[in-house]
Order: C-alpha cells, then structure tokens, then sequence
C-alpha cells in the first residue's frame, strides 16, 4: 500500500507560534502513524492580499502556484489555525483563498477536492481556538474537502509544551495522536 501524503501548514508566520508548535507534534505523530508528511511554513510562501485587479494584471502570484502544487501532490492536509477575533488568520484564508483561483484552465477547486484534512487549534486563550476552527472546517467543507469530525484544541498553549516543544500533558499527545492515526486511516483508504 502507498503511504498517506499529508500537507502540514499552520495558519501563524511567526517563529515562535503556538500553533507551529503544535503542528510539529501532530506531524511527528502523523508519521509515526505511517504516512509521509510534508511540513511547510507559510511565512516561505509571502504573497499579497487577495485583490483582483492584482490577478487580472499579474496573474496568481508565484507562491501560491507553488503552494498550489503542494496541495496537487498530497492527499490530505494536517493545518494547525490560531483564532484571530473569533476566525481564522488573515494569512491562512488569504493562502486558502489564492490556492483556489483557476489556474492554467484548471477549476480552482481541484487542489482540495478528493482531499482529507485533520484540524487543530492552539490559543492562550480558555477555549483553545476553538471557534477559529470551526470557522475553517466550514471554509475548507466549502472548498470540496472532506474534514475529520474529531479534531484537537489547544487552551493555555503557552503553557502547554516543554522546553523541547513536546506536549506536557500525556492526554493532549493521547489526544492528537489518535487524531493523527485517524487521518492517516481515511488518506490512506482515499489514496486506494
Ligand atoms: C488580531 C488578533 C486577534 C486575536 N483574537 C483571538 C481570539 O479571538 N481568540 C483567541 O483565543 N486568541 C486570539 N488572539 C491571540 C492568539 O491566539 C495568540 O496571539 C496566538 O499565540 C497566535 O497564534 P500563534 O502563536 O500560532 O502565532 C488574537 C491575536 C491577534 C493578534
């Protein structure tokens, strides 16, 4: 059987993101699981606001082709979203958005479609980012892609690692680690 491809991004740029934190652990799981991951930082992909006169004048922006490609040749999605005013950042629905322009005669649907996606939050916040993801489950559902009903909210995330960037809590590693296997039992059976 070929091993589950799995895009890893967090929704955050900055270095010392929760959230990138967090991805890393549930990518090591993810990989522990069986699959093949591939973590990227989206602060490597810059590209400007969506705007379309930008579009029409230049076209989609070389970062978000590349970007694009990325989706094109993985099957699943493992994002880590911080919550940004109750919703997701504006770099991630930003990323999200260009990655759904048509490109080349190609529907701009194409890179999520047939795509499984396992989703976690971290905040300092109480409720971990809890309504950031819901907020992106219904964005990526739209987009034609098929998110995991269980997903992982990080509270008090600042407090939540150890100085080597593990979970202090046995029960959040228990927690994302079954997350992680189930997305790679679902990407695993949609790859057949
Ligand atoms: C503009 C803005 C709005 C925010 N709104 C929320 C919010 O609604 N809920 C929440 O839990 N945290 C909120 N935060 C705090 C973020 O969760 C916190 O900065 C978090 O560490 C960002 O994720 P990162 O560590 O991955 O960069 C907000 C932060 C910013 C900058």
């Amino acid at each position: 059987m070929t091993p589950a491809r799995v895009l890893a991004f967090a929704g955050s740029a900055r270095a010392a993101s929760l959230n990138k934190r967090l991805l890393r652990v549930a990518a090591d799981a993810v990989a522990a699981a069986g699959a093949e991951v591939t973590v990227i930082d989206l602060d490597d992909y810059p590209m400007p606001v969506y705007h379309g006169d930008l579009e029409a004048r230049e076209g989609v922006p070389a970062n978000a082709r590349k970007l694009r490609e990325m989706f094109l040749a993985h099957g699943a999605l493992l994002i880590a979203s911080p919550e940004n005013n109750g919703s997701v950042s504006a770099l991630l629905k930003n990323t999200l958005d260009w990655v759904s322009r048509p490109l080349d005669g190609q529907n701009g649907l194409v890179p999520y479609q047939r795509k499984v996606a396992a989703l976690l939050a971290a905040s300092p916040g109480g409720l971990g980012g809890a309504r950031g993801i819901a907020h992106l489950r219904a964005i990526l559902v739209r987009l034609g892609v098929l998110v995991l009903p269980e997903q992982f909210t990080l509270p008090r995330a600042h407090e939540a690692f150890t100085g080597e960037g593990a979970l202090a809590e046995p029960r959040h590693l228990a927690s994302v680690t079954g997350l992680a296997r189930r997305l790679v039992e679902i990407a695993t059976r949609l790859a057949d």
